[in-house]
């Protein structure tokens, strides 16, 4: 199957490749705690040129086919994209997703969500989508509930963020679909 290349015109936005030009945006929307702070380390904060740069290349390449720039008005305003498990979890992915501060409260992560959740399924033959929410990011408990999660449960003290610890929160969505509209 060829997937490498899809990509999802969901009207609001598009989801599509990383590719090399999107670099200063991405570190213009990525370059912000408030983005950061609820993401793993390895999205790095400050979120410098080079970061960018490394990402797109990394992006363009090896991860081609699981993560997708959000495209607004041309430009990438965040990210979404799916991690396979290996070996006896090879059948779940684990869901990821940022926007930009400015692009907040338009109901465009739960679009995007929801777009690569049903791509992972049905075209990727994924049983089982996860997301990890860290514990106070009420927003994004929202946006998988908008796409089809449900909370499976609370991993206590699972993260260190930011010298805190803190619960995640771990949120399901299993095929086979449920009816969408
Ligand atoms: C989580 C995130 C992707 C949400 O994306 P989004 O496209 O803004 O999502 P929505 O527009 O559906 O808003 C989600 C919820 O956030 C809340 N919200 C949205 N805009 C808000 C604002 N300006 N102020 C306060 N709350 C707001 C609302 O409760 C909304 O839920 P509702 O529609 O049921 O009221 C975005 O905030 C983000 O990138 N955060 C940082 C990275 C992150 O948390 N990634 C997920 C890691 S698990």
């Amino acid at each position: 199957m060829i997937y490498q290349r899809v990509q999802f015109d969901l009207g609001a936005c598009l989801l599509r490749p990383w590719r090399d030009g999107d670099q200063p945006a991405l570190q213009r929307h990525a370059n912000d705690w408030e983005v950061a702070r609820w993401l793993r380390d390895r999205f790095p904060h400050p979120y410098t040129a080079d970061d960018a740069d490394e990402w797109v290349e990394y992006a363009s390449t090896a991860l081609l086919g699981q993560v997708f720039a959000i495209e607004v008005a041309g430009e990438a305003v965040g990210g979404v994209g799916l991690v396979p498990g290996e070996d006896i979890f090879r059948r779940s992915a684990e869901v990821g997703y940022w926007l930009g501060r400015s692009q907040w409260g338009q109901g465009l992560a739960p679009l995007a969500v929801q777009a690569l959740s049903r791509y992972a399924l049905e075209d990727r033959q994924f049983i089982r989508l996860f997301a990890g929410v860290f514990s106070g990011n009420h927003r994004s408990g929202r946006v998988l509930a908008k796409a089809g999660y449900t909370l499976e449960g609370v991993r206590r003290a699972a993260v260190y963020k930011g010298g805190q610890l803190l619960d995640e929160e771990v949120w399901v969505r299993l095929a086979p679909l449920p009816q969408e509209a």
